[in-house]
């Protein structure tokens, strides 16, 4: 299985510039995640500072037990190792044709033999769409065949972990839908955890088992991807639906006359080219390539995600219940409400004598479970207070948003 990696306050500025702040989140180990956020908010900084390759300013990136930010270099150089990385502009060696880019990383960590390279340059060429292309040289081919080169070079060590930076830039909706299949193939065959930072709504709504977003210098939102799916977070919505009005402007964000002028204008019957209906809700996930086996990495997701099913957003849990078939139903004990409170809480993995403790406050904003409260993902708009981001006035959720009750069947 992939590692997990766990990610504690961590900040970065560039001299005066502040990046972002207390970034906290935890990457399942062999799940799918993905980021998001407008151009500029620092994601590639965020990939690059999880790989050592530029230094945060505090907090911790915790792999395999070594903190990452503190560690040695060569305990940075071993753990650089368990990693896949396609950066954004695909980062190939403009002097060397396909073959030896994608060779590279085969040559100068391992002690594998010629012929041997050869298969593993190969299977990953071929996987990536690009067998028959490994004499040409970076500068012949195309933006999204250079992409697809930086993703098999990425492979080549068996990584655990999978970090791919906009995979679908310069990729035409057709190869974009291919590459998305190949990560969740990935995903299956290899069981690691990957990290995708994307622009892409389709991709992000289809393909990964979370999802966070960043804006304004911090992480405004991660967790299961129902909870992102369904938020109505104004950022995140405006972002999931590809629309003008909201807080993100063109210069990352605006201010709020700006967002009252275009309310007024959009009231006022004015069009400006955004989609007319917002999509919400979670829609399907893409599944493993027919002939390969269950993703175990969904499986385990889906025990993970039932186990905190109740710290969840309402709607969040209602898309998640949904989603799950008749069988999945009776298994994890839960039942779609359609709009009344959700019934009963998921009590897999616990003991049949044991009881799921009952919450009686607000909806707790932490999304991954098995974090102490101070170390997870907050949601804005909830009550755990944090001052720095609008929309989160620190004040209990709105009505409906709360916490389901517990005297269905087999509640406490
Ligand atoms: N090495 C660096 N030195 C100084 N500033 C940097 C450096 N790398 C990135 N930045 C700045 O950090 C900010 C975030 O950059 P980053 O590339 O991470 O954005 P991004 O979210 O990946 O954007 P995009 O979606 O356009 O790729 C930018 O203002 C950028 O200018
Ligand atoms: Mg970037």
């Amino acid at each position: 299985m992939g590692a997990e990696v766990v990610i504690e306050g961590l900040t970065k500025s560039f001299g005066r510039q502040a990046i972002w702040r207390d970034v906290t989140l935890t990457l399942p180990p062999g799940e799918v995640s993905a980021m998001l956020g407008p151009s500029g908010t620092g994601k590639s900084v965020f990939l690059k500072s999880m790989i050592g390759l530029l230094k945060p300013d505090r907090g911790r990136c915790v792999i395999n037990g070594v903190d990452i930010v503190t560690c040695s270099e060569h305990k940075l150089y071993e753990i650089r190792k368990l990693f896949g990385v396609l950066f954004q502009d695909g980062a190939l060696f403009g002097s060397m044709n396909l073959y030896d880019n994608v060779a590279f990383p085969l040559r100068e960590h391992t002690k594998k033999s010629e012929t041997e390279i050869r298969r593993i340059v190969s299977e990953k060429l071929e996987m990536t769409g690009l067998a028959g292309a490994d004499k040409k040289l970076p500068g012949e081919i195309s933006g999204g065949m250079r992409k697809r080169a930086g993703l098999a070079r990425a492979l080549v060590l068996d990584p655990q972990i999978i970090l791919v930076d906009e995979p679908d830039s310069g990729l035409d909706p057709v190869r974009t839908a291919y590459i998305s299949q190949l990560l969740i193939d990935l995903n299956t065959q290899i069981d690691a955890t990957i990290l995708i930072v994307t622009h892409n709504i389709n991709l992000a709504r289809t393909v990964p088992d979370n999802l966070g977003m960043l804006f304004r210098k911090e992480l405004v939102m991660f967790g299961p991807r129902e909870v992102l799916l369904t938020s109505d977070e104004p950022v995140v919505e405006q972002f999931l639906n590809g629309r003008k009005r909201g807080p993100i402007g063109m210069s990352e964000e605006k201010d709020s006359a700006t967002m009252e002028r275009e309310e007024a204008e959009a009231a006022a019957g004015h069009s400006d080219g955004s989609p007319d209906e917002d999509v919400r809700g979670v829609v399907a996930q893409m599944q493993p390539s027919p002939g390969l086996p269950e993703r175990v990495g969904a499986r385990r997701r889906m025990d993970r995600v039932m186990r905190i099913l109740h710290t969840l957003p309402a709607a969040a849990q209602e898309g998640i219940i949904e989603s799950l078939s008749p069988e999945e139903q009776r298994h994890y004990n839960v039942r779609p409400s359609h709009g009344a409170p959700v019934a009963a809480p998921a009590r897999h993995g616990l003991a049949d004598t044991q009881q799921i403790p009952r919450v009686t406050g607000p909806v707790p904003s932490q999304h991954q479970g098995e974090l102490p409260a101070d170390q997870v993902a907050r949601i804005p708009g909830g009550w755990s207070g944090n001052p720095g981001n609008p929309g989160n006035t620190g004040e209990a959720p709105r009505p409906g948003s709360g916490y389901p009750p517990r005297n269905g069947p087999g509640g406490a």
